[in-house]
């Protein structure tokens, strides 16, 4: 078993905020990460595949589909937005790594086929700074 991994890159602005808690409750608990008026960071995006190589090519999956996958499906949606007021498919959801890590495995693991016939997600890295990652294997 080959693991194959592409890095993108984007920028987004989000809070974590929790509509149900008091301004008071969501300081407390999310700090300077629930100013009201938003703030940034650069992600970097790390996918990972599995598989074993095709005999006529020798890749698990084409790196340049992979790239372009995830720049078309993903990247473009988030970059330069407001995670909580942009995304669609992060509308009514805490604006977390965690639950950014879900939405983002919902959306390629079922393209991963249409690209690869050796490959499959494995897992989805999400570096929210060059300090704090999430990780997700599908479970
Ligand atoms: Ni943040």
């Amino acid at each position: 078993m080959v693991y194959v991994s592409r890095k993108e890159h984007f920028n987004a602005a989000h809070k974590l905020y929790n509509p149900a808690w008091s301004p008071e409750k969501n300081k407390e608990v999310f700090g300077p990460c629930a100013n009201e008026n938003w703030h940034g960071h650069n992600f970097d995006l790390i996918v990972t595949v599995k598989g074993t190589p095709d005999p006529d090519t020798g890749f698990v999956i084409d790196l340049k589909k992979l790239s372009t996958l995830m720049r078309l499906e993903v990247t473009d949606k988030l970059d330069h937005k407001n995670l909580n007021l942009d995304v669609p498919f992060m509308k009514d959801k805490l604006a977390s790594c965690e639950n950014l890590v879900i939405e983002i495995w919902k959306i390629l693991a079922p393209n991963i086929s249409t690209i690869s016939k050796y490959g499959v997600l494995h897992s989805i890295r999400l570096f929210e700074t060059p300090r704090n990652y999430v990780e997700y294997f599908g479970e």
